[in-house]
């Protein structure tokens, strides 16, 4: 069934919050499998890349229970990768998948890590490389997925990322934590940083310098209670929703607000948005705030490739918006768009069947705004990619025939109730056929 969002005849209006942060949601779920004790994850997001990794700690032998927004993990104390083979089906997942090869690599047996057709089309030789530098006999197919990872007594190394990646610095640093030696990351930007704040919270010394991590192999972690702040990248559809809608004033409650996923907040205040953030505070090492944006002109801007580690995420969402502003926005050294759920700028291109003047580049896009107007109605294909899917829904608020979504259900892999929060705040959305 197809979903049709289209534009509402007045502004977008209401308080909401969205699910749990899935990047912190992964590495909650992660760390606590193998800690000893209990780890208690709450404001759990549900969305099915969480429920992957809950499914593959489970298979891994931790045990996790799940009641509504709470999980409860017994760890393994540091028996995770038992010995014998072990099948994980990651999903749609690419977190689970790198941090968790990362995190077995030391193990006692043998993990096969593989997913779904989108999952298995994804660069994996990234954290392959580095684990076989460590010792570990990682196997992938063509560089891809499935992956099998032969866990064996680890080396620490140090490891320089040619692109800036939380993932494989996260599966690096996991790896370490089972290595003999000091690992160390270096990473040419900085990425997200949620295995560095949550590591201490788990008992873990690191030691970090600029954008190098290091950590010493051997330390044990302590079961936590990890309350997770709502994800900002669900966030960011919502803000950009209020800021394309004439008259809208929305506040999303609760949302991270860690500078190294808002960077598209950054960028939305160069286009001429005021986005105020709200009553700052610092739960378990990371910050969360209300976020609180109303209906602005935009103009277009420059998004260079500093930009693009702490907006990664954001990035086909400020598209929309670009499309909406006054003026040309350039988009450059985002390459890693091509490699996630789908080649983001090839799907993004479909803006043109909107009536966007968009040309797409190896490594980003060039929009030419013609300001707040009229989209032409649509009906796009997500190719199963959330972000796609999310993006072109707030796309259609600002088409009066609307936006057809012809695969929507894609959206569940990280913001489950999206549409019921749109139409919450007065989002025009219907199902079609
Ligand atoms: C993530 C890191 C980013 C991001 C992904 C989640 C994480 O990927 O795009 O959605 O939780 O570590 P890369 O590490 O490939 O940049």
């Amino acid at each position: 069934m197809a979903i049709r969002v289209a534009a509402p005849r007045r502004g977008l209006m209401g308080e909401v919050t969205v699910p749990g942060d899935k990047s912190i949601a992964h590495r909650a779920l992660l760390l606590g499998a193998l800690a000893e004790g209990t780890t208690v994850v709450t404001g759990f997001p549900g969305g099915a890349d969480v429920v992957s990794s809950l499914g593959a700690v489970r298979a891994l032998g931790a045990r996790g229970e799940r009641a509504g927004d709470v999980v409860r993990i017994e760890g393994t104390a540091g028996r995770l990768g038992p010995a014998g083979t072990t099948a994980v089906d990651c999903g749609n997942s690419g977190t689970t998948m790198r941090l968790l090869s990362g995190l077995v690599a030391a193990g006692e047996g043998t993990t096969v890590l593989d997913g779904d057709g989108s999952l298995r089309r994804r660069p994996m030789r990234r954290i392959a490389e580095p684990l076989a530098a460590m010792g570990a006999r990682v196997e992938t197919t063509d560089g891809h997925a499935p992956i099998s990872v032969h866990g064996a007594p680890l080396a620490a190394i140090e490891w320089t990322l040619p692109v800036a990646s939380a993932q494989v610095k996260s599966a690096v640093l996991l790896a370490g934590l089972r290595a003999r030696g000091t690992t160390r990351v270096v990473e040419p930007l900085a990425s997200r940083d949620h295995t560095e704040r949550l590591l201490p919270h788990f008992g873990v010394e690191l030691a970090r310098d600029g954008h190098a991590v290091a950590v010493r192999g051997g330390q044990r972690l302590r079961g936590a209670d990890v309350p997770l702040p709502g994800d900002p990248s669900s966030a960011a559809f919502l803000v950009v929703a209020a800021l394309i809608v004439p008259g809208s004033n929305v506040l999303v409650r609760d949302v991270g607000v860690n500078p190294t996923r808002t960077g598209f907040l950054g960028i939305l205040r160069r286009m001429g948005a005021e986005v105020d953030v709200e009553g700052e505070v610092v739960v378990a090492g990371e910050p969360r705030a209300a976020l609180h944006a109303c209906a602005a002109s935009l103009r277009g801007t420059a998004i260079g490739p500093a930009d693009v580690p702490a907006s990664i995420d954001e990035l086909p969402v400020l598209c929309v918006a670009a499309a909406l502003a006054e003026g040309d926005t350039t988009l450059a050294g985002a390459a890693e768009l091509r490699v996630k759920e789908s080649d983001r700028i090839a799907a993004l291109e479909q803006l043109r069947l909107l009536g966007v003047d968009i040309t797409a580049t190896a490594d980003g896009l060039v929009i030419r705004g013609a300001g707040r107007r009229p989209l032409r109605g649509a009906r796009i294909r997500a190719g199963g990619d959330h972000r796609i899917a999310m993006a072109f829904a707030i796309a259609g608020l600002a088409s009066p025939d609307g936006v057809e979504i012809a695969d929507p259900e894609c959206v569940e892999v990280s913001f489950p109730g999206f549409f019921e929060r749109l139409e919450a705040c007065g989002a025009r959305v219907e199902m079609v056929a």
